[in-house]
């Protein structure tokens, strides 16, 4: 099944209604009772973590260990979730890029009221289409104290076969006691005034000013910081997948693998025109599948380009099977690597969303501030007190964001997938992503078919501009 299949079957149908032909569904009904359901249970929970350097601190936990266990089912199968909260405010679980049913969404005072200390929450929804996902909270700063892990999504059936496969989540820590929130001031490039600095976590929703941003001192790849990291082993001759996800509250990596060339093959769970690349730029909530050729034995690093944050000391050491050297080789970082960019990729399966007509809406959304206010805003308001971009069902939407301020803004709609703008392909070609980097001063535009009724939440995936403002609301009419 095709990871567009959502917006692939909506756009079927529209032409199928539009030209009048009896409306049999082209794919085989599947009664829910066939639905095999996939039982995880999450508590959510403080507890003592150790990331393999420095001492334990407390972090929040999903069952007691940071990342979150990996879930993963099949394509087509029921999740079914059961959070229980054991932190001391309440809580929620948002599924990162799955277009869920909108009460499944967990944004709190959007979806569903956040689940109390001591009780429980049931998310159930299909788990479709195929991909990596992150599942996190969406509730203050619980994203950047531990509360996230990584939800793979199989193809039903796998169409490109590997021989091996890792799954990679990357996280920002302050490792002290309260993870990110424990440590926050104006981070280096940006020594303005520091207003708001140490006012407490609640931010604006009391009526303080928000947190400026955390200084990190641990960047760990699934709950290691290197050098307390295992290393990944693989074997010569094997095709190796690596699942990338960025699960940090306010880190944006560059990755390269010493010794190889990485292929993307998938952008946020859908599937593109494999681009061969020397590194890979993955914003928050973005997710790279990429594959390489072990056709180098030897050890080297998977490891971040350092940007003046130190996450630098992100990295990983490959290791062949056999090879005794257990000094690995770190990626050169020099002028001239190639650097996929977004304008690289096409859809592996064009997808036409020209059947919904041209684009019935269009919102402006202008990102800035930060500079001379501790707030981060859309068109100038800071959320809740924001803007609700208002939609029609079947309806087709375009936004576009327009970044003013001196900060990249990986910019993330739930619930659906937005195709990616780009003038110099044919609207078929273009990608589908959830989550977009817009750069400083850069206008990027997105598409979207209004094909999920509900409230959706569309904010800024910096978690300290989201809290500081940088959000607002999709809603479809009549809701
Ligand atoms: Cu991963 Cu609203 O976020
Ligand atoms: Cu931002």
């Amino acid at each position: 099944m095709n990871v567009s299949r959502r917006t692939f079957l909506k756009t079927t149908l529209t032409a199928v209604l539009a030209s009048g032909l009896p409306l049999f569904p082209p794919w085989p009904a599947r009664a829910a009772a066939d639905r095999k359901v996939r039982e995880f249970r999450l508590s959510a929970s403080p507890a003592k973590v150790n990331l393999g350097l420095g001492s334990d601190f407390t972090a929040w936990t999903y069952n007691g260990r940071v990342p979150g266990p990996e879930i993963r089912v099949r394509e087509g199968e029921t999740i079914r979730v059961v959070l229980k909260n054991f932190l001391p405010e309440g809580t929620t679980i948002h599924w990162h890029g799955v277009p869920v049913p909108y009460l499944m969404d967990g944004v709190p005072e959007v979806t569903q009221k956040a689940v109390n200390p001591g009780e429980s929450f049931v998310y159930e929804f299909e788990a479709t289409p195929a991909g990596s996902y992150i599942y996190h909270s969406h509730v203050n700063y619980q994203l950047d104290q531990g509360l996230y892990g990584a939800l793979i999504i199989e193809p039903s059936h796998e169409h490109n076969p590997h021989d091996r496969e890792y799954t990679l989540v990357l996280e920002d820590w302050v490792m002290r006691d309260g993870g990110g929130v424990a440590d926050t001031r104006r981070r280096p490039p940006m020594g303005m005034m520091m207003r708001g600095m140490g006012r407490g976590r609640e931010g604006f929703r009391t009526g303080q000013e928000p947190l400026l941003e955390p200084v990190y001192d641990g960047y760990a790849i699934n709950g290691r910081v290197y050098p307390g990291a295992e290393p990944l082993t693989v074997e010569t001759g094997e095709r190796v997948k690596l699942r990338i996800l960025n699960a940090s509250s306010a880190t944006i990596y560059e990755l390269a693998l010493a010794g190889h060339t990485l292929t993307i093959t998938h952008v946020d769970a859908n599937p593109v025109k494999p681009v061969d690349t020397d590194v890979v730029r993955i914003g928050m909530g973005e997710r790279y599948d990429v594959e390489f050729v072990a056709d180098n034995p030897g050890a080297w690093f998977l490891a971040a380009r350092e940007r003046g944050f130190g996450e630098g000391a992100l990295r990983v050491p490959i290791i062949y099977k056999g090879v005794s050297s257990k000094e690995a080789v770190p990626p050169l970082f020099r002028r001239g690597m190639r650097l996929a960019s977004y304008w690289d990729f096409q859809a592996l399966h064009p997808m036409d969303l020209s059947a919904a007509g041209p684009p019935q809406r269009l919102y402006s959304q202008t990102l800035s501030g930060g500079m001379h206010s501790a707030f981060w805003t859309i068109n100038g308001y800071v959320y809740p007190n924001s803007e609700r971009l208002v939609v029609g069902k079947g309806e087709r939407v375009r936004i576009s964001y327009g970044n003013q301020s001196m900060m990249p803004h990986p910019m993330h709609l739930h619930g659906h997938f937005f195709k990616l703008i780009n003038p110099s392909l044919p609207p078929e070609q273009w990608i589908l992503k959830d989550t977009v980097i817009v750069d400083p001063m850069q206008r990027i535009d997105i598409e979207f078919l209004a094909d999920n009724p509900g409230k959706w939440f569309h904010h800024c995936h910096n978690l300290y501009h989201m809290e500081a403002g940088m959000a607002n609301v999709v809603v479809y009419r009549s809701e």
